[in-house]
This record gives structure tokens, C-alpha cells and sequence, in this order.
């Protein structure tokens, strides 16, 4: 949405001086706990259909926050975002953030473990006491949560007992919580039953389909035009592929063509050059390789209207 006049412009010139300096409050509170991102930073992923539909709904919900206590209904302030590495959740967490005007509070779990007796559940305390005292709008995000929300379990071992008393503080702790918060995970099943309930949303953030494939390939091909053929077959043959890996095909053409003469690449040839790419940008070799890394002959497919592409008129 683009500010239509100059009331409009100082609103949102406020509300970002606003979550900068909301931001740096959090920062000097929470140290390094914490790596903190302002919304004018934040870009909007790519996603299906179901999820964009969770999430615009989550966001009509916290708009209409007063409307819906009037009824009886408490706005939902937790969310679990689930899926596959590369797929967007921490971008989707930042640009939610974003379009709610606040600052990205990202906590990676895994920092919050320490081997000491009662160490874990000490940092955890630390951190929602640190938000709780700047008390600044933002939305926490518990990146990597199983690192302390796997299953509980009856081991009586001096380490299990130690994680199993960390859970039940985060659980507390996020119970407590008045403000938003996001988890993510890609190991969603390993996640302890409770700390599931927790969220007032589950949504999973999965691999991309044929639609949205072609968006990513488009729009990180920018500002080059490949023409809608050569992206039609990029997308076939990325079939199975996350964003993040379709960012790292196009972002390794682009590198290609600016740097190509000076590298000695064979510019004459976009096959070759996306092979050479494809070897530099792979798949986790635990996932099924798209068909374009099974099978590499698949390059053949790709045939840019030209080449080197055109830089589109508007970059
Ligand atoms: N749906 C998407 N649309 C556009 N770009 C995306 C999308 N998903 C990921 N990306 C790009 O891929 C990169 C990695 O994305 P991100 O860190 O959000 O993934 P993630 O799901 O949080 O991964 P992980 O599970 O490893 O934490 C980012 O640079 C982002 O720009
Ligand atoms: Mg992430």
C-alpha cells in the first residue's frame, strides 16, 4: 500500500522512528540472547495459498483485536510456523513483524541451552523478564524451538531431568507472556504435545508449488528478464525445490552474467553456465533432488529468450 498523503507519510515516518528506537531498547536489554530486525528491512516471501490465507486472517485478528474481546474472543497471539529448511518462516515471521509496524525479536533456542545445573531455565527466564521490563511491541521469534521443545521424556538422567525442567519454564513462560510470539522448527514432529498446544496457530510453511515457484525464480531472475519460457522451465525442473535453494539458482545467474567474462565463463552458452551453477548450488543431500540435480541433462530445457538477458525497463 503506497501513503496517499503527506498525514499518511508522517504516520508511518512515526511508527518507523518508533520501532527503530523499540529496537534498540531491546537490544541493549537482551545483548546477545537476541538478534533484533526492524521492519524496514524485512521482505515479503513468496507462499501458497493457504498459508497467505493464515496469515492475512491472523493479521485482520490482531486489527480487530477490541472488536473481537467485545464478543468474548481473545485474539490469538501464538503461532507455530513448521516446514522443510529454506521455506520462509523466518522471513514470513520478519514481514509480519513489518506489517504490524514493530521490531523482530529473534531468540535461537539452541543459545538459550546451558550445561549448567538450572542454566537453561535461567537464560529462558532472562529472556521474557528482559522483554517483559522494556515492555516495547514486538513479535518474539523462538527460532529453532525443538532445541528445547522435543518431547519430554521419563529418562531419569541428570540431562533429560535438566531439559524437561527448561520445557516446563518455557511453557510457564510463554503461558505468561503478554505479548506475540512465533515459533519455528523444521522437526515439528519431535516437538513436545504441550508445548504444541501452546500456539493458537499451527501453520505449516511448505515447499512451494508450480505458481509460486515461478514467482521466486521471477523475481530473484531481477532485473533481468529471462522471458516467461526459459522461468517456465526452471520451475519444472526445480519440482521439489525451497525457496532458498531457487534464490541461490537465479542470484548464481546473475552472478554469471556480470561476472562471466572476467571468470572466463562460457557466456555464449546459458546451458553451461546453469550447469556450473547447479554444481555450486545444491540440495541437502537428505532431501530428494528436484529433477534438474537428479538428472543434469535437464539443463537442456533452459533456453533464455536471450542471452545475456535484458535488464527489464524497471529494475
Ligand atoms: N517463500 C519465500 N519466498 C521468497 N523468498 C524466500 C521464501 N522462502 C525463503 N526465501 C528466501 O530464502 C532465504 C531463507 O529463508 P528463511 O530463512 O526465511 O527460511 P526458513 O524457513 O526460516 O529456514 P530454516 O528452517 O533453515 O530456518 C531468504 O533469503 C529468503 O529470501
Ligand atoms: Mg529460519
Amino acid at each position: 500500500m503506497r501513503p496517499t498523503n503527506l498525514s499518511d507519510l508522517r504516520r508511518r515516518g512515526s511508527k518507523t522512528a518508533e520501532a527503530a528506537s523499540a529496537a534498540q531498547q531491546l537490544r541493549t536489554e537482551l545483548g546477545t540472547l537476541v538478534d533484533v530486525r526492524e521492519p524496514k528491512d524485512a521482505e515479503e516471501p513468496i507462499l501458497g495459498e493457504v498459508v497467505r490465507a493464515a496469515i492475512l486472517g491472523w493479521l485482520h485478528e490482531i486489527n480487530a483485536a477490541e472488536e473481537l474481546r467485545a464478543v468474548g474472543v481473545k485474539p490469538r497471539s501464538t503461532a507455530l510456523l513448521y516446514g522443510p529448511p529454506g521455506t520462509g518462516k523466518t522471513t514470513l515471521a520478519h514481514h509480519l513483524a513489518a506489517r504490524l509496524g514493530v521490531p523482530l525479536v529473534i531468540v535461537k533456542a539452541e543459545q538459550l541451552v546451558e550445561s549448567s545445573l538450572g542454566g537453561t531455565g535461567r537464560r529462558i527466564a532472562e529472556l521474557f523478564d528482559g522483554l517483559a521490563k522494556v515492555g516495547a511491541p514486538c513479535i518474539v521469534l523462538m527460532d529453532e524451538i525443538d532445541a528445547i521443545g522435543t518431547e519430554r521424556t521419563d529418562d531419569n538422567q541428570a540431562c533429560a531431568r535438566e531439559m524437561n525442567a527448561a520445557l516446563t519454564t518455557l511453557l510457564q513462560r510463554i503461558e505468561g507472556f503478554g505479548g506475540r510470539l512465533i515459533a519455528a522448527t523444521n522437526r515439528h514432529d519431535k516437538l513436545d504435545k504441550a508445548l504444541w498446544r501452546r500456539f493458537g496457530l499451527q501453520i505449516s510453511v511448505d515447499l512451494p508449488g508450480e505458481d509460486e515457484r515461478f514467482a521466486i525464480l521471477k523475481r530473484y531472475g531481477m532485473p533481468y528478464d529471462f522471458g516467461d519460457e526459459a522461468i517456465d522451465a526452471l520451475t519444472e525442473v526445480t519440482r521439489g525445490a525451497a525457496p532458498s535453494l531457487l534464490r541461490q539458482v537465479m542470484e548464481g545467474l546473475k552472478r554469471a552474467v556480470v561476472l562471466g567474462d572476467r571468470l572466463r565463463l562460457p557466456m555464449n552458452d546459458p546451458q553451461a553456465i546453469l550447469r556450473i551453477v547447479i554444481e555450486e548450488a545444491r540440495p541437502h543431500p537428505d532431501y530428494k533432488p528436484p529433477p534438474l540435480w537428479a538428472d543434469v541433462r535437464l539443463v537442456s530445457t533452459f533456453a533464455p529468450e536471450a542471452w545475456p538477458p535484458a535488464r527489464e525497463a524497471r529494475a
